[in-house]
């Protein structure tokens, strides 16, 4: 188990075209990421990024040959010709231009063709990524948005520039983002026409936290970790995604929607709004079955006669689930809903009761009482259990793994 393996990325080829900024560097674990991902990448680096990254620097995390310059061959590694302005762009996945300075976009914009960046784009027929980089505000200038938006109608897909301190010290919109955005921009386009596509996929995520007072809540172990990954699993497979969750630590995928709640009750809200016209909902979060029966407005405080104690009565939640049965048993809608079981004894029995009950097509049931698996663990043990009665054992695997199971299977039921 290679938990830096992504499915979606597994033997794609990628050109990955870096030009004169300095955040070439940021292009160096882009390269080494989507390496160990399992791509392989091919750079193409103009004469001005190898002012600020030697391409030996390229090829040893990347494992093939650096391409420098336009009358190069393709020795040594298998592209589809020995040309290598046309075999780098033939057959490619993707051919990202990360980071893309405003002279190389002026370039493209006008279908020059004067170096191996420029020639590789104009022989290339899969998508362009452009991940604009640069300094001083010539980002915003109209020249350089003129290009983007050629760029764009031509097809271009564009990560956008974020905010912030340059290194020339002034601030603004013009860096680019992290290697984890970049992945996630990436993903999406490699995604896009997965067995998702089209489709509207809710997921739930985290523990719900049910307030006593302004400062306390109760709340389970749930990191949220699996619904994160089912958010990504169901991205990488096209879909639209909006993520309901409790958690604010985990990054949110690129591309899913997010809508931050905390209790039971908002959660509830928020599903019975987002499903109207979603296809399926992903149940991952661990939700309170009880909540304290009142909130109060004030910190709670120590007083000299509450030595006996501080008695915080619980009430009963509505289960989400059900609610979302009486609904869908009226409408048909969402036509999938998946569930979770965590459980610490007669997992299978439990599991199976929980599916009936709560009128799921599809449960994960996994044990919590394993160290590897369950709560805030990166891996999990899971058991598919299906309406029909077929049971899927999945071995221990990485909760992104689970969840690319998870999502077959919600292909399979939306046909
Ligand atoms: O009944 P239990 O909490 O074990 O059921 C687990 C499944 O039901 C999970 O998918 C969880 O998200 C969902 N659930 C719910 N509403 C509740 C409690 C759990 O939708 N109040």
């Amino acid at each position: 188990m290679r938990p830096e393996r992504i499915t979606l990325l597994e033997n794609k080829r990628i050109i990955l075209a870096v030009t004169g900024s300095i955040a070439v560097y940021k292009a160096v674990d882009l390269a080494s990421k989507l390496t160990q991902a399992g791509s392989a990448v091919d750079v193409i680096m103009t004469e001005a990024a190898q002012k600020f990254v030697a391409p030996i620097t390229f090829q040893s995390v990347t494992g093939r040959s650096v391409y420098t310059h336009l009358w190069q061959a393709a020795s040594g590694v298998s592209l589809p010709t020995h040309i290598a302005h046309v075999g780098l762009g033939e057959g490619a996945d993707l051919m990202g231009i990360i980071p893309a300075t405003a002279n190389t976009m002026a370039k493209l914009a006008h279908g020059l063709a004067d170096d191996l960046l420029s020639v590789t784009a104009l022989a290339a027929r899969c998508p362009v990524v452009i991940a604009p980089a640069m300094d001083g505000g010539m980002y915003e200038h109209t020249a350089t948005q003129a290009n983007v938006a050629t760029l764009i109608e031509r097809g271009a897909y564009l990560i956008e520039p974020e905010e912030g301190r340059f290194a020339s010290g002034l601030v603004g919109r013009g860096r680019l983002p992290e290697t984890t955005t970049l992945i996630g921009h990436i993903r999406q386009i490699l995604g896009r026409d997965g067995a998702l596509q089209g489709r509207k996929v809710v997921v739930t995520a985290g523990g719900t936290r049910e307030a006593f007072d302004p400062v306390r809540f109760i709340t389970n172990h749930s990191s949220g970790k699996q619904g994160y990954a089912l958010a990504q699993a169901a991205l990488d497979a096209g879909a639209r995604v909006t993520l309901i969750s409790t958690t604010r630590t985990l990054p949110v995928p690129v591309g899913a929607m997010l809508v931050p709640v905390d209790s039971t009750q908002d959660m509830l809200d928020a599903v019975l709004a987002q499903t109207q016209d979603a296809d399926a909902l992903v149940m991952a979060a661990a939700v309170s079955d009880f909540r304290p029966a009142t909130k109060a407005e004030q910190k709670i405080k120590k007083s000299a006669d509450d030595s006996a104690g501080l008695t915080v009565t619980l009430v009963r939640n509505p289960d989400i689930l059900q609610t979302v049965k009486a609904r869908r048993d009226a409408t048909g809608s969402p036509r999938v809903v998946v569930g979770f079981a965590a459980e610490s004894e007669n997992l299978l029995e439990h599991a199976q009761d929980k599916l009936r009950r709560k009128g799921l097509d599809l449960i994960a049931a996994n044990d919590i009482t394993a160290t590897d698996a369950g709560f805030a663990a990166d891996t999990n043990r899971v058991i598919l259990l299906d309406k029909d009665g077929s049971q899927e054992i999945l071995e221990l695997m990485t909760k992104a793994m689970v969840s690319e199971r998870i999502i077959e299977r919600v292909a399979l039921l939306l046909g």
